[in-house]
Parts: C-alpha cells; sequence; structure tokens
C-alpha cells in the first residue's frame, strides 16, 4: 500500500525538505516552506509491461523532422522566438503584473487565429467580460477566438481534447489546479504537475502552447526552475512601471539563439513593436549643453545606443550626494573616486546626479566610460557632440579595459549617424571591419578626457 508521506518544499525555489525550514539553504529566503502531502506511487514507482516498453533506435535511423514555424507577425517576437512560433513548442512567458503579458499573448493568439484556424484562451484570472473589453480595445474580433474561464486541469484537458486548437493559451498557470495534488494552485508541485499534464496533452496532439506565468519578487518565474526545463521556451517580459516601453527577453530557447530581446510600446491600442530602439532611447536634438552623452550597451545580442545625463552642483551639504537613476549607484561612487584620483578632477565636494534618458536601467560594464565622461563633462562644462558614442570599461587604476562584442556595437553606431567613436586601445587593436566612424582608441582615463576636449 502506497504511504502518505510529507515533505517541505520552498514556495521560491522548489528546494526540498524532510523538516521544516525558517531559511531556505538553497535560495537564503525566509518563511517560504510549507507542507506538501506526497502519495508514492508516482509514474517511476508503476510497473511498466515489458511488451510496451519503446525499444532503443539507431539514432541515424531515426528521420529528423523540421520545426515549423508560424511567423506571428510581429517582427521584434518572431526574432526573439527564434523564426516564429513554432508549431507543437510549449512557450513559457513570465512578467510582473500589468506589464502587459495578457495584453501581448491575446495579439499573438489573434495572429495565430487568422493564420492557422482555433485558438483556445484558458483565463483563470479573467472573466469573459474583461478579456472581450481588452479585445476590444484592441480592436479584435476574431470567430477563432474561443475563451474559456477554468481553473480546474481536468475540465481543461477535457476541452483541448474536444476541441484540439491550434494554439492553447493558459493565463495563468499559478491559477490553475489539480484535484490529485492536496496543496494550493500556484504551489511548487501544483505548478509542476499542471505543466507536465498540458504538455503531455498537447505534445501528444502536436497543439501549440502558451503559459503566462508569474514572477517573484526577485523577478524570477514563480514555481521551482524545474518549470523552465520542462518547456521549450522562456520568455520575460520586462519594463518600468513609468516607462512605456517593455522588453521581451528570451532566456532559454529548443528552437533559436537566446539572449534575445524584442523591444515593444504599450500604447492605447495594445502593444506596438519598436523596430529601431536607439532612436528612442536618445533625447530629442537640444543645444549643445554639456552633461550628456551616448553610450551602447548591449541588450542580449542587440547593441542599444544610450543617452546618459550627468549634473554635478557644489554640494551644500557635509555628505556630498550622488544619485542615479538607472545605473548601480556604487558604480558611479566608484567612478567619481577614478576621476579624483587618477584624472585629478576634483569632484569630492560635488553633488552628482546620473540619469538614463527613458527609464532603462542598464548593468553593463561597457558604459563605465560613459558615465566617468559625462560626469566630467558637466563638472568641467565640457560639450560631448552628440554624434560621438563611447564605448569602455573603467578599471580602479584608471585603464580602460575592452568590451564584448564590439563590432556589433560599432555597426550600430553607425547605422544610427553616429560619427566618432571613443573605445578602448585594445579593442581597436583587434578590428577586423572597417568602419565609416572615425575611431579612436584610448588606454587611459586621461586619455579619454583629452579624446573630449577635457585636460
Ligand atoms: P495586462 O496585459 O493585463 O498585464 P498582465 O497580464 O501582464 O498582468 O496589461 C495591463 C496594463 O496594460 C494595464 O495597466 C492597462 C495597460 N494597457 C494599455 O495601456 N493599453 C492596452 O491596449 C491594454 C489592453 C492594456
Ligand atoms: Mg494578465
Amino acid at each position: 500500500m502506497a504511504k502518505a508521506k510529507s515533505i517541505f518544499v520552498c514556495s521560491e525555489c522548489g528546494y526540498e525538505s524532510a523538516k521544516w525550514l525558517g531559511k531556505c539553504p538553497s535560495c537564503n529566503s525566509w518563511n517560504t516552506f510549507y507542507e506538501e502531502k506526497i502519495q508514492e506511487t508516482t509514474s517511476s514507482g508503476k510497473k511498466v509491461n515489458l511488451k510496451d516498453r519503446e525499444k532503443p533506435k539507431n539514432l541515424n535511423s531515426i528521420e529528423g523532422k523540421e520545426a515549423i514555424y508560424t511567423k506571428t507577425g510581429y517582427g521584434e517576437l518572431d526574432r526573439v522566438l527564434g523564426g516564429g512560433l513554432v508549431k507543437g513548442s510549449l512557450v513559457l512567458i513570465g512578467g510582473e503584473p500589468g506589464i502587459g503579458k495578457s495584453t501581448l499573448i491575446l495579439q499573438l493568439a489573434n495572429k495565430i487565429a487568422e493564420k492557422e484556424g482555433t485558438v483556445l484562451y484558458v483565463s483563470g484570472e479573467e472573466s469573459g467580460e474583461q478579456v472581450k473589453l481588452r479585445a476590444d480595445r484592441l480592436n479584435i474580433q476574431n470567430d477563432n477566438i474561443m475563451f474559456l474561464a477554468e481553473t480546474d486541469i481536468d475540465n481543461i484537458e477535457a476541452e483541448i481534447m474536444e476541441m484540439k486548437p491550434k494554439l492553447v493559451v493558459i493565463d495563468s498557470i499559478q491559477t490553475m489546479y489539480s484535484n490529485e495534488i492536496t496543496s494550493a494552485p500556484g504551489t511548487v508541485s501544483q505548478v509542476r504537475e499542471i505543466t507536465a499534464r498540458v504538455m503531455r496533452c498537447c505534445k501528444q496532439n502536436q497543439i501549440t502552447t502558451i503559459l503566462i506565468g508569474h514572477v517573484t519578487k526577485d523577478g524570477n518565474i514563480a514555481g521551482p526552475r524545474v518549470l523552465e526545463h520542462m518547456v521549450d521556451t522562456v520568455l520575460y517580459l520586462e519594463g518600468e512601471r513609468y516607462f512605456s516601453y517593455r522588453i521581451l527577453r528570451s532566456v532559454k530557447n529548443r528552437f533559436g539563439s537566446t539572449n534575445e530581446v524584442g523591444m515593444f510600446e504599450m500604447q492605447n491600442e495594445g502593444m506596438t513593436e519598436v523596430t529601431n530602439p536607439s532612436s528612442i532611447l536618445i533625447s530629442e536634438d537640444q543645444d549643445q549643453v554639456p552633461g550628456a552623452a551616448i553610450v551602447s550597451s548591449l541588450e542580449g545580442t542587440r547593441p542599444l545606443l544610450v543617452e546618459l545625463q550627468a549634473l554635478t552642483t557644489p554640494s551644500v551639504y557635509g555628505i556630498p550626494k550622488r544619485t542615479g537613476n538607472g545605473v548601480d549607484f556604487n558604480k558611479i561612487a566608484l567612478l567619481i573616486a577614478v576621476l579624483e584620483k587618477r584624472a585629478r578632477l576634483s569632484i569630492g565636494n560635488q553633488d552628482v546626479y546620473v540619469n538614463v534618458v527613458s527609464g532603462m536601467k542598464i548593468n553593463e560594464p561597457a558604459i563605465d566610460l560613459g558615465i566617468a565622461l559625462v560626469i566630467a563633462s558637466s563638472f568641467k562644462s565640457v560639450y560631448i557632440p552628440k554624434d560621438t558614442a563611447i564605448i569602455g570599461e573603467v578599471g580602479l587604476t584608471g585603464e580602460i579595459r575592452s568590451v564584448n562584442m564590439i563590432d556589433k556595437r560599432l555597426k550600430e553606431a553607425e547605422k544610427l549617424g553616429i560619427k566618432k567613436c571613443i573605445i578602448p586601445q585594445n579593442n581597436k587593436k583587434l578590428l577586423k571591419n572597417t568602419y565609416k566612424l572615425d575611431i579612436i582608441g584610448v588606454k587611459n582615463i586621461n586619455e579619454a578626457l583629452r579624446a573630449i576636449g577635457i585636460q
């Protein structure tokens, strides 16, 4: 007889333990363990009928099937997916509440319904009226989109088997539940079970499936990592609350490259593609003012040109203030220290504010030099021309270190009409292509300051 046993599972990362713990040893979060009863008759416990089992085959004798890509009609989305939505694949998309997951997926569902046929949209979060309101707003009137407000996986599975749609959307995986599992919807074992059930049902019938997932407070898809292992493609939709641009990022893709990024803008009529993102990340042309510079940041495989701004003013308080919007505060402090010590600029008594135009967050080391130069530009009231891009990492000794994918960055700069690029000398030495750019290689912070006319 199977014995009911209980284990304790961390709701953040899925770590399992035999007893309750206050702090998870795996992800360090507090008070996240809850009890789960497990029945010890899982598929691994079942006796396999020897006649039914699959025999190993010679790999060469298996006929490889090409993945069938369906273009979604949104270029940005297609690129992130690796060329389109693959028939029969399982896609997981995560993101914070209100970021636009349901909107984007409804727009995608509409395109698939137009091209392929029936789409089943299952929602456990919103009623039919709410989804209809959204569809009206997005101007979607498609007879091929079927809506089902349901949270019980048994019913959903039955419906899928009956309808055999081309695409199934589950919004969201955390609201669905299976009667076989005693824990509440959204817990690790429920999410795991639901995903496995949907996967089995859809893969057998070659039905493409999109799962929408919630994210935890540190930005991962709620539920265990095992969820990401089960699906074919994992996408994240990111963005700032007060910034209408949304970034769709692929972190896993069995049918294409990962780290690909697509840009969208949330507008009144839904998510619209941004095909030339660099142009919106640079502020409108202004008169010549000091304290602004263009840098290159690599988002996935795509370089973006972004504008940085800085303001330095003599501090009226005892301790000068350093504030960063979109860049790390500690990085600003470090670069000010390098400017003080290595370039002898006395910024120590200044309040320093650094801002990334249009609310992007950048963590890349390649913008270090841009931050240092834009601070110096404001401090010395020296204007950096708008057609100059600055690329480089700054070391503690003031040396400029080389950055990755320099060719991609330069190509993007050239495309957007940049005339002059300040890049690390080590990168310049190894350049293979030629560009219609005035490329200045710099070895240290002083050379870089000289290149923009300071010192
Ligand atoms: P939604 O897709 O419901 O987000 P999620 O499913 O990720 O929780 O999007 C919600 C937000 O998007 C909401 O604040 C309203 C806004 N929105 C628009 O700005 N334009 C639109 O056309 C739509 C449908 C929503
Ligand atoms: Mg939603």
